[in-house]
């Protein structure tokens, strides 16, 4: 077990746009932690979320680090490609002892992911990333069906995730790296590594950015893999779609939480978990609440960094894959993940 400066996790929060204030409004009300401070280089939006919350509030992150000397600290920065502004603090928090969540994307550069990642190691602190999809219960039940063999060998994956981002302004593979961390991790969740990428995508009418796209894969175990991404369906439909299939049996996860199917191979009768109407999800944000917790108690718990689920080598998995599908749209080919 490691030793706490007190007898709940401290924890503090960079980044204060939505996502951070979130973050800090989960802290505040999760039992095993005592959110400690906030942080964010505008003063306007940190200065409002401190009095809010009733607590200390900084503009400098290595500032607050050196004041509070916090246990944890949620990275929820943004910045070019929602992903470039979370390296800094991750780095500045790491060198100050802290264990670290940092949203997604992990980063928008490969280097500086794996540097993320690697001075975790070297500091032995456990390191976890957002990927807030495969935290509920229809997920994990999906992934208990797997690991007791109930799909026997894989065969294939069909992955979908889709939300409505209309507006223009973004680079033009904004898409691409800060909405298929999700539906990327979802798929090695389940099926295991992804060895070769092919993508090919689509500009909307209107729009600039690669909005839609297609990606076909193979996983190290063999199995085959597609994820059709969108930002150009509208809100209010079903976002995510998950079928994986082995030989013994396939499941459909219906939209990370609502609902999650098994049809055992030969059987005409399936196996259906539907979300419950009390004391379930409520919504999307209740996957944060789930994820932030799962993190805070592995930490409490004095988890192994290396078994920290939905860690940062997982998020920089996912983003090597979409670097590798990058590479496969700009040159037509077929690419090995590195
Ligand atoms: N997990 C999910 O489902 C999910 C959903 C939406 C967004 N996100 C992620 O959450 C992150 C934040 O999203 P947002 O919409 O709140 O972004 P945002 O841009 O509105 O807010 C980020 C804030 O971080 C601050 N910041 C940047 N660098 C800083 C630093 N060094 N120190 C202190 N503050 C700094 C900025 O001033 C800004 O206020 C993004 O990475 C995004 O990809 C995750």
């Amino acid at each position: 077990m490691r030793e706490f400066k007190s007898d709940k996790l401290r924890v503090c929060v960079i980044g204060m746009g939505p996502i951070g204030n979130r973050h800090a409004d989960i802290y505040k009300a999760d039992e095993l932690v005592e959110l400690a401070g906030v942080c964010d280089i505008i003063e306007d939006r940190v200065k409002t979320a401190g009095e809010r919350l009733g607590i200390p509030w900084f503009t400098s992150a290595e500032d607050m680090l050196a004041a509070l000397s916090p246990d944890v600290c949620s990275v929820a920065t943004g910045g070019y490609e929602y992903g470039s502004d979370h390296y800094e603090p991750t780095i500045q928090a790491l060198n100050a002892g802290c264990h670290v969540l940092c949203e997604k994307p992990i980063c928008n550069e490969i280097d500086k992911a794996e540097e993320m990642v690697r001075v975790a190691r070297e500091k032995g602190l456990c390191f976890g990333v957002d990927l807030n999809h495969r935290f509920t219960p229809a997920a994990r039940l999906a992934k208990s069906w797997l690991d007791e063999g109930r799909l026997g060998s894989l065969l294939f994956v069909n992955m979908a995730l889709w939300i409505g981002r209309p507006q223009d302004t973004d680079p033009p593979y904004f898409h691409l790296k800060a909405l298929n961390p999700h539906s990327i991790d979802i798929m090695r969740h389940y099926c295991g590594d992804i060895a070769k990428v092919q993508c090919f995508a689509t500009k909307a009418p209107g729009r600039t950015i690669w909005s839609t796209a297609s990606f076909n894969m193979q996983f190290s175990n063999g199995a085959v893999g597609h994820l059709t991404s969108s930002y150009d369906i509208q809100r209010g439909h079903p976002m995510e779609r998950c079928e994986v299939a082995g030989v013994n049996g396939r499941f459909v996860l219906e939209d990370m939480w609502r609902e999650v199917t098994l049809y055992p191979a030969g059987d005409s009768v399936k196996s259906v978990y539907t979300n419950p109407v009390f004391g379930g999800y409520t919504g999307f944000e209740d996957t944060f609440r789930d994820r932030l917790h799962c993190f805070l108690k592995e930490v409490t718990e004095g988890a192994a960094p290396e078994d920290i689920d939905g860690s940062g080598a997982d998020g920089l998995a996912a983003q090597k894959v979409i670097a590798a599908a990058i590479e496969s749209l700009e040159t037509g080919l077929i690419v090995t993940v590195e």
